[in-house]
């Protein structure tokens, strides 16, 4: 059996999969596989051990014939077709639950970053431009008590909720389905993708997919308060940058803080760069030490449970 992780991790997960396997890692941290190395590689392997800067497409898995199972290192699979895998008999696995809370801490975390206007006020201190006290100076806007509109109410948009009920925020919550123990817990409210706009926050924390793509566009930023602050904790995809653009340039929304982006890392020169009311943060919703060891930790087992002829923990349907 063999196994292929696409990205540089700590020696004693990997130690864990010689256990029942050879194992092929791509030895670097940063950078991810090129394409036609990754191909090379996975097709002799049983189970691939994936990052989503990876695109796992029907050419990848049409020259990957041995290919078991996918284990994607992130909650979201959007980088993997699979309804194609599902085709194929191979098991696509993420890793749900292990996140979550790290994941809403950020997604809290930005809107009080955003609402303090944190990074600026930091900027302000270090440039050497702090000259003395102003009546409102760097004066932001209260969080606790005001109106959140969470769009996707999953485990992640949930504990969000959690964290705005205990700052006596009114919540609103955007999804196909009622979720009872959000509404019973915190006294969320399911609404309309409309009523969820008029809220002082707006946060996005729905998985990608065709029917969420492109939802932030220049309609919905029109119908946000003047000084709403928009959050994206989803995905770059759910939101059309140029509109989100000119929304912040003609004031129609007050501020944004982006953990994700169309495209990642950010390219040089990109508009958003010259807006000091958009805090981009380089895709980190997960990124605390034990939060990655539980989701690496987590794609191992997976991987030894297929390995060894059985199911995998956490596999996705299409
Ligand atoms: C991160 O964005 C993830 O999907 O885990
Ligand atoms: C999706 O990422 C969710 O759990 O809300």
């Amino acid at each position: 059996m063999k196994v292929l992780v696409t990205r540089k991790i700590p020696n004693h997960f990997i130690e864990q999969l010689k256990e029942v396997a050879e194992v092929k890692m791509h030895d670097d941290t940063l950078k991810p596989m090129q394409r036609k190395a990754l191909i090379e590689e996975s097709r002799s392997a049983d189970v691939v051990i994936t990052m989503m800067s990876d695109k796992i497409d029907q050419d990848y898995m049409d020259q990957c014939e041995n290919l078991k199972a996918i284990i994607n290192l992130a909650v979201g699979f959007d980088n993997i077709d699979v309804k194609y895998a599902d085709e194929k008999g191979i098991y696509v696995c993420n890793t749900p639950d292990v996140l979550t809370e790290t994941t809403a801490e950020l997604g809290f975390t930005l809107m009080l970053v955003t609402a303090r206007r944190i990074i600026e006020a930091a900027e302000l201190v270090q440039q050497g431009e702090w000259q003395g006290w102003e009546p409102y100076m760097m004066a932001g806007k209260d969080v606790y008590r005001k109106s959140v509109g969470i769009y996707g109410m999953g485990s992640i948009g949930t504990a969000l909720a959690k964290r705005c009920h205990a700052f006596d925020m009114d919540i609103m919550y955007h999804t196909r389905s009622r979720h009872e123990d959000a509404e019973r817990d915190y006294n969320a409210k399911h609404v309309t993708f409309e009523e969820i706009l008029q809220a002082n926050y707006v946060v996005c924390t729905a998985p990608l997919t065709s029917e969420t793509e492109d939802m932030f566009d220049e309609k919905a930023f029109k119908q946000m308060k003047n000084d709403a602050i928009f959050i994206n904790i989803g995905r770059g995809g759910h939101v059309v940058e140029q509109d989100l653009l000119e929304a912040i340039q003609t004031g129609e929304i007050a501020a944004a803080g982006l953990d994700v982006l169309r495209k990642e890392p950010i390219e040089a020169g990109h508009p958003f760069l010259n807006e000091k009311q958009i805090v981009i943060l380089p895709h980190i919703g997960s990124a605390t030490v034990e939060t990655r060891d539980a989701m690496i930790q987590l794609c191992v087992d997976n991987a030894k449970k297929v390995l060894n002829g059985e199911k995998p923990l956490t596999s996705v349907k299409a």
